[in-house]
C-alpha cells in the first residue's frame, strides 16, 4: 500500500512528502533549508510550489490558536441571572 506521504513531491531528487514533512518538523522551515536537508528542488524547480504549500500547511498546524474558535458562550453565562 502507498500512503500519501510516500508520494514523491520532487521527482528530480525523488523526495517524498513524508521526508519533507519530517524535515520541516525537524526545523527546516523555508525552501532553502528544505533544499539543503533533503535535496528537493535542486533540479527542474517544478516542485517549488509544492514545497511552499507544505511549509505553509505545517506552519498553520503549529501556529497558536490565535483567532481560532471563540470560547463557548456558556462560559460567559456562568453566574448570570437565572
Ligand atoms: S521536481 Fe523538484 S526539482 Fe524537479
Amino acid at each position: 500500500m502507498t500512503s500519501p506521504r510516500d508520494l514523491l513531491v520532487c521527482l528530480c531528487s525523488r523526495v517524498s512528502e513524508g521526508e519533507l514533512i519530517e524535515a520541516i518538523r525537524a526545523g527546516h522551515r523555508d525552501v532553502a533549508a528544505l533544499r539543503e536537508a533533503t535535496g528537493a528542488n535542486t533540479g527542474c524547480g517544478d516542485c517549488l510550489e509544492d514545497l511552499e504549500a507544505l511549509l505553509t500547511d505545517e506552519a498553520e498546524q503549529n501556529a497558536p490558536a490565535e483567532g481560532g474558535p471563540q470560547k463557548s458562550a456558556l462560559h460567559h453565562a456562568e453566574g448570570g441571572p437565572l
